[in-house]
């Protein structure tokens, strides 16, 4: 049964290079990001009131990171719930596996960055909410 990783949820802050012609950030992996990147995909062109995610992963774990605009990541471990809103480019939001997660609250024109440390892979997901209490031993779970 997947596990938590010990790791916990935590903002990551990245380099900020200001410079009256425009500031510049970047992402070493080994320096900043606590696992291998395998993958990066986007989220954008969202309409308004629409919200992405509503699972959790069994192994895999994801940096956020508001690239545009602003979105917030509510994160549920099973006991409690709490809202981490995004909106510069300077940080991201770490996300370990086996923890439920949803994006909401998309401003016009978010662009949301996700570092991913696994290929997509389906069998990753929890995708209900009952089956991921059962696995994470919740005290909320419903009967
Ligand atoms: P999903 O992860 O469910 O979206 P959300 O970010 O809202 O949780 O993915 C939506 C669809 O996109 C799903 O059919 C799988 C596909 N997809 C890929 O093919 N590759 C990817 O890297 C991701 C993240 C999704």
């Amino acid at each position: 049964m997947p596990k938590p990783t010990h790791s916990p949820i935590r903002l990551i802050d990245f380099p900020k290079i200001e410079d009256p012609r425009g500031n510049l950030t970047f992402i070493e992996q080994s320096r900043h990001i606590p696992f291998d990147i395998k993958r990066t995909y986007w989220i954008y062109d969202v309409p308004g009131g629409q919200k992405r995610g509503g699972h959790a992963y069994k192994t895999l774990h994801e940096v956020f990171i508001a690239l545009s605009g602003s979105f917030d990541v509510v994160l549920y471990d099973g006991h409690e719930e709490k809202k981490y809103s995004l909106n510069r480019s300077y940080y991201g939001l770490y996300v370990p596996n086996m923890v439920w997660r949803s994006l909401e609250n998309f401003s016009t024109n978010a662009l949301c960055l996700i570092l991913a440390s696994g290929p997509y892979d389906e069998k990753e997901y929890i995708r209900e909410i009952k089956n991921y209490e059962e696995q994470i031993g919740s005290n909320n779970q419903q009967s």
